[in-house]
């Protein structure tokens, strides 16, 4: 029987996954209240690591999210460390707090919305990054190599993972420009054959791991991965879809995403690359500028424009947050498409990056 189904969250991730589900044969309406629906699909970590997920699922409502005791995957730095050590997962090793080879990673143990971690090239900037943050932090090596986002669902069993996505998470193309959620993104990610095998090697690991600590939720997990040292090394979990990752990942989908997350389907794809590109307001992400007016050029149905922070009055559209909008596209390049759509939106104080390319 086709479910009512609320998706908890309001950003750009959360109005893709209501886009795409209310198109399901499976879904029979989305809901806005939890209360009323038959499946609740969690979109951001905060909720998740509340533990929502539990407390929704102790009222009989089928839930599609990490339980509390996972969550810690996100929530805690140090959790996800010890997880990883334990089943033989590849991550950063750790330094001692004193340790003074630069460059290395300073990162905060609990949620810090992208906050938490730095990338520090000397004493001076690790004394500034630890003075500011909460404590307690750790320190790890520096890693250096190209990273990928793995979306993967677990379904109770099994590990059913998404094609290899990157998001761009620097303000602009300077390494040193402030992390962000994520200025874009785009799957799949071209991997080589080696790539492909340790990929295959390093999600196997994670599912028996999952399996092996009885794991029961049925949720997302993200792997943030980096290719150093000739292997894929895990910089970060989340317990839920990137954003903005989720959203190419979605409109790239070539069969039903309720199909999956209910039936095991595994995911099949469009052709070509699927893309998605933030538009922002300046001054993000510390301050930034809102209420300008927002008109979206109408001469181009092949974006979808999903909206984050953007409020509406009286038919018109203004921003109301750092990133306002997301704009996607399946095509061969579809970031051209994609940049040559931003310009002509109007919106006093947007920002967007030019440079990102898939790569
Ligand atoms: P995280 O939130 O842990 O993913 O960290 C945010 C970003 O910091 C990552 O996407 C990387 O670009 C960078 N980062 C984190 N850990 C490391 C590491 N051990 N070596 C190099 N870069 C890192
Ligand atoms: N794009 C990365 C994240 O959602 O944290």
């Amino acid at each position: 029987m086709p479910l009512k189904v609320c998706v908890y969250g309001c950003g750009a991730r959360e109005e893709a996954i209501r886009d795409i589900v209310s198109k399901s044969n499976l879904c029979e309406k989305i809901v806005s209240v939890p209360e009323d629906a038959d499946l609740i699909i969690f979109g951001p970590e905060q909720p998740i690591c509340d533990g929502l997920v539990d407390y929704y699922t102790q009222k009989g409502i089928r839930c599609i999210g990490v339980d509390k005791k996972f969550s810690q995957l996100e929530s805690s730095k140090l959790f996800a460390k010890k997880f990883m050590v334990n089943h033989g997962i590849k991550c950063a090793k750790l330094l001692s707090l004193e340790a003074d080879i630069y460059p290395q990673v300073v990162k905060a143990d609990g949620l810090c919305k992208g906050k938490g971690v730095k990338v520090v090239y000397n004493s001076q900037e690790k004394d500034e990054f630890t003075r500011r943050i909460p404590a307690p932090y750790f320190i790890e090596e520096y890693l250096e190599g190209a990273e990928i986002s793995v979306m993967s669902y677990f379904n109770g069993k099994k590990l059913i993972n998404f094609c290899p996505a990157r998001d761009f998470k620097r303000l602009t193309s300077d390494k040193k420009s402030p992390n962000t959620g994520g200025m874009g993104a785009y799957c799949p990610v071209d991997l080589n054959d080696i790539q492909k095998s340790r990929l295959d090697i390093y999600l196997k690991l994670l599912e028996k791991a999952l399996v092996d600590e009885g794991a029961a939720f049925t949720g997302f997990i993200y792997s943030g991965l980096i290719w150093a040292l000739d292997d894929w090394y895990v910089l970060e979990y989340n317990v839920r879809l990137g954003d903005p990752e989720c959203q190419a990942i979605l409109n790239y989908l070539d069969n039903d995403f309720l199909s999956i997350l209910l039936e095991d389907e595994i995911p099949r794809y469009k052709k070509g690359y699927s893309a998605c590109l933030t538009i922002a307001s300046e001054g993000y992400p510390d301050n930034p500028i809102k209420g300008d007016e927002i008109i979206l050029p109408d001469d181009d149905n092949s974006v979808k424009v999903y909206l984050a922070g953007v409020k509406s009055e009286n038919g018109k559209l203004y921003s109301n947050g750092g990133r306002v909008l997301s704009l996607c596209k399946v095509a061969e390049e579809p970031f051209s498409a994609l940049k040559d759509y931003a310009e002509k939106i109007v919106m006093k104080h947007k920002i967007f990056r030019k440079d990102i390319t898939i790569f």
